[in-house]
C-alpha cells in the first residue's frame, strides 16, 4: 500500500484535470493505495512573502493558512500527483502558489514517485513548453522518480475529458501506482 498525495490545482470544480485526478484516484484506490486528493482551489494559501523567516527559524513559515496541513501530507506521501491546467504556458497560480510555499522545507522535500495530469485548450507541444514549474519542482526533490505523463490537450471547455480515451488512462494510470 502506497500513499498517494494528488494535488490538483484548477480553479474548474468540473475541470479536465480535475476529472483525470479523480479518475486517477478511483484506479489507485481499486488495488490497495491509501489516496488523498486535494483540490487546492478550495484551499485557504497565501502567497510566499520571500520573507525568508522560515531560513532562520528552522522552516517554519509566518503564514498561518492551510499549508502546514498540505505539507503534513506532502511529506508523508510516497507517490506524488501534479496536476494542473495551461495557463499561458506555465501552470496555474494555485500550483505556482503551492510550489512556492514548499521553501520553508525546499531541502527536505523528500522521495517520490511522480505523475503529471495536465490539461490545455490547444495541442501537445503547448503542454510540453509549459510544464517548466513542475519540473523545476520535481527536480528539487532529494529523490524522484517520474512514473507518468497525462496530458488532455486541446479540451478548451470544462468537462470535455470525459468523453476521451483519456479519462481511461487515467483510471489505468492510478492502477498501476
Ligand atoms: C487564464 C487562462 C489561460 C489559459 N492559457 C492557455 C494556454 O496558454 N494554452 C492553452 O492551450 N490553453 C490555455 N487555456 C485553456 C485551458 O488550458 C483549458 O481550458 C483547460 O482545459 C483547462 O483545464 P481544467 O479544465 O482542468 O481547468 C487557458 C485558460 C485560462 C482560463
Amino acid at each position: 500500500m502506497k500513499r498517494v498525495f494528488i494535488l490538483s490545482s484548477s480553479p474548474r470544480k468540473n475541470g479536465n484535470s480535475q476529472r483525470l485526478c479523480e479518475q486517477f484516484k478511483a484506479g489507485a484506490e481499486s488495488v490497495g493505495h491509501l489516496v488523498t486528493l486535494v483540490r487546492l482551489a478550495e484551499k485557504k494559501l497565501g502567497f510566499c512573502r520571500a520573507c525568508d523567516a522560515c531560513m532562520r527559524n528552522g522552516g517554519t513559515c509566518v503564514l498561518k493558512d492551510d499549508m502546514q496541513e498540505l505539507l503534513v501530507q506532502f511529506q508523508a506521501a510516497d507517490v506524488l500527483v501534479l496536476a494542473t491546467p495551461v495557463y499561458f504556458y506555465g501552470v496555474s497560480a494555485q500550483m505556482k502558489t503551492f510550489i512556492d510555499r514548499t521553501y520553508p522545507i525546499w531541502q527536505h522535500l523528500g522521495s517520490k514517485e511522480v505523475y503529471y495530469i495536465v490539461s490545455a485548450g490547444l495541442g501537445r507541444d503547448v503542454i510540453r513548453r509549459s510544464l517548466g514549474d513542475l519540473d523545476g519542482f520535481v527536480e528539487h526533490l532529494e529523490h524522484y522518480e517520474m512514473r507518468g505523463r497525462l496530458y488532455a490537450d486541446n479540451v478548451m471547455e470544462a468537462g470535455m475529458v470525459c468523453s476521451l480515451p483519456v479519462l481511461e488512462e487515467a483510471y489505468r494510470m492510478g492502477t498501476e501506482v
